[in-house]
């Protein structure tokens, strides 16, 4: 039987190599093609890349910049936990993308879907909140890039659903921007450590 393919994330560096990088979309391909370099360089963002261990190309990335929000721009529900600053500290998932011929490469190898997507949302929450630890940030952000009708005619499908399924909601004032409380995804990650140390029970 093959060797299961282990998987990998580290921050980007110049000899990673995305020049086949295809997630469908456009602006998502571009950016870690072309764009990746001046960001890092000018710490205009923090990028993690998905490989496959021992190997360069880059399956999957997702960027993380510091952002801050308009304390009138928020929901009630989250301004009545917060201390009335005119602006509330943020970090904001700029770009997040997975390859679609790895992702159809590894779902043949290993017969089931490989969640790729998920596990770099993960990754990209579990960084927020250990961030957040030494610079503040109180919710984490996501401008959902909507496709072109290029890209949906390549068969990219709007990201939207995919953020909302893991928590992520709608600020009223700008519907393609998601957030989620940073509080929020310390209490996900909490339970799901403590879900962890149980023991299965044998009955
Ligand atoms: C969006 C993207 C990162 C998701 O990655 P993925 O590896 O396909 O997603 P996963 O397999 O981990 O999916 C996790 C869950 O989300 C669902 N999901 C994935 N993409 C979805 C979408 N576009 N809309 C609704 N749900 C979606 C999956 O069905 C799965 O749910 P299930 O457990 O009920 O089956 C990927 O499709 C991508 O790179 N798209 C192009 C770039 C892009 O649009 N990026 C976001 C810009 S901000």
């Amino acid at each position: 039987m093959a060797e299961p393919i282990s998987l990998n994330l580290e921050l980007w560096n110049d000899s990673h190599d995305s020049t086949k990088f295809n997630s469908g979309v456009h602006a998502i391909d571009k950016y870690i093609k072309e764009q990746v370099a001046r960001e890092v360089r000018n710490a205009m963002s923090g990028v993690v890349v998905l490989t496959v261990k021992g190997q360069r190309v880059v399956r999957g990335y997702y960027s993380l910049s510091a952002i801050s929000l308009d304390f009138q721009d928020l929901p009630n529900k989250l301004t009545k936990t917060l201390p009335r600053y005119p602006q509330i500290p943020a970090t904001l998932l700029g770009r997040l993308g997975v390859d679609v011929n790895f992702k159809k490469y590894l779902e043949e190898q290993e017969k089931e879907p490989p969640y790729l997507g998920e596990y770099l949302l993960n990754d990209a929450q579990v960084a927020t909140v250990r961030a957040a630890t030494s610079v503040g940030s109180a919710l984490m952000l996501v401008d959902v890039l909507e496709p072109t009708s290029e890209d949906k005619a390549n068969g990219a499908r709007d990201p939207i659903g995919f953020y909302t399924k893991y928590g992520f909601q709608a600020l009223h004032a700008n519907p393609r921007r998601l957030y989620k409380s940073v509080r929020t995804i310390a209490q996900e990650q909490e339970i799901a450590k403590k879900k962890a140390k149980v023991p299965e029970t044998s009955e």
